[in-house]
């Protein structure tokens, strides 16, 4: 089923009593005012254990920012997939640009560390998205359909079908202010969602949830949410202040 999820991603910010204080501050304001809506935080691996346990019972789910491609053995400051889920975490983000920016992640790598978040019944937050380079030359379209149908290749329609989200983050409106116009989000949606179709099949097309992410704000989150196949919202920066991220929150009808 189609989720709308407003995923936070913290990224390196923020230290414990920071992050914890705003979890919490979070999780109350959801309480009370969005008590349905699917909201997902995503700190460093070093605090997940202690907010999936102060947030348990809670509507907010605590989730993690990557997760290694390998099950386990000597991958010195790597976090495997079922050390995550042994402190309650069971969902990764995974694939993220600056992940493939910084650490040089390709597409079949990031297939893996899928695999082994199925295997251990976790689910991923694929994400995906070209640079302004790609997009300038007409190649975006060319470069999404690639991030998207080689990490999911090894997958079975049914993990697909129950537990698949992605993240359209285009690389140049990351952290930049410029974010995507809502028809150029769409657009780029509906065609992921359509490859999802191809390869897939239509069910687990019409079951994956989309998010939006780059320079998602208090201001044009609600612009988005109205297009068609843009189901949620992955946040960075604007999901480090407690005003703009529930104002985003609040626009998730
Ligand atoms: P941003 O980051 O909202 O700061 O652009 C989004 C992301 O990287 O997930």
């Amino acid at each position: 089923m189609r989720r709308k999820i407003v995923a936070a991603n913290w990224k390196m910010n923020l230290t414990f009593p920071q992050a914890k204080e705003l979890a919490l501050r979070l999780n109350t304001w959801v309480k009370i005012h969005k008590p349905v809506a699917e909201v997902f935080i995503a700190p460093t691996h070093l605090y997940l254990e202690q907010l999936n346990k102060d947030l348990r019972n809670s509507s907010i789910t605590v989730i993690s920012q990557n997760v290694s491609a390998m099950p386990d053995g000597a991958y010195t400051g790597d976090v495997s997939a079922q050390q995550l889920l042994s402190v309650g975490t069971k969902i990764s983000i995974v694939g993220h640009s600056e992940r493939r920016a910084y650490h040089h992640e390709v597409n079949k790598y990031i297939g893996k560390k899928i695999t082994h978040l199925y295997e251990n019944g976790m689910s991923p937050i694929l994400c995906v998205g070209e640079k302004l380079e790609d997009r300038q030359a007409g190649k975006h379209f060319d470069v999404v359909k690639e991030q998207v149908s080689v990490a999911l290749e090894r997958q079975s329609n049914e993990n697909l079908r129950d537990n698949l989200i992605i993240a359209y983050e285009p690389v140049w409106a990351i952290g930049t202010g410029r974010n995507a116009a809502p028809d150029q989000a769409q657009e780029m949606h509906a065609f992921i969602r359509k490859i999802i179709g191809d390869h897939h099949g239509l069910q687990v097309a019409h079951n994956t949830t989309i998010l939006y992410g780059g320079s998602v704000n208090a201001g044009n989150a609600s612009d988005m949410f109205d297009q068609f196949d843009i189901d949620g919202a992955l946040v960075g920066g604007a999901s480090l202040n407690f005003d703009d991220f529930t104002t985003i929150i609040s626009a998730r009808k």
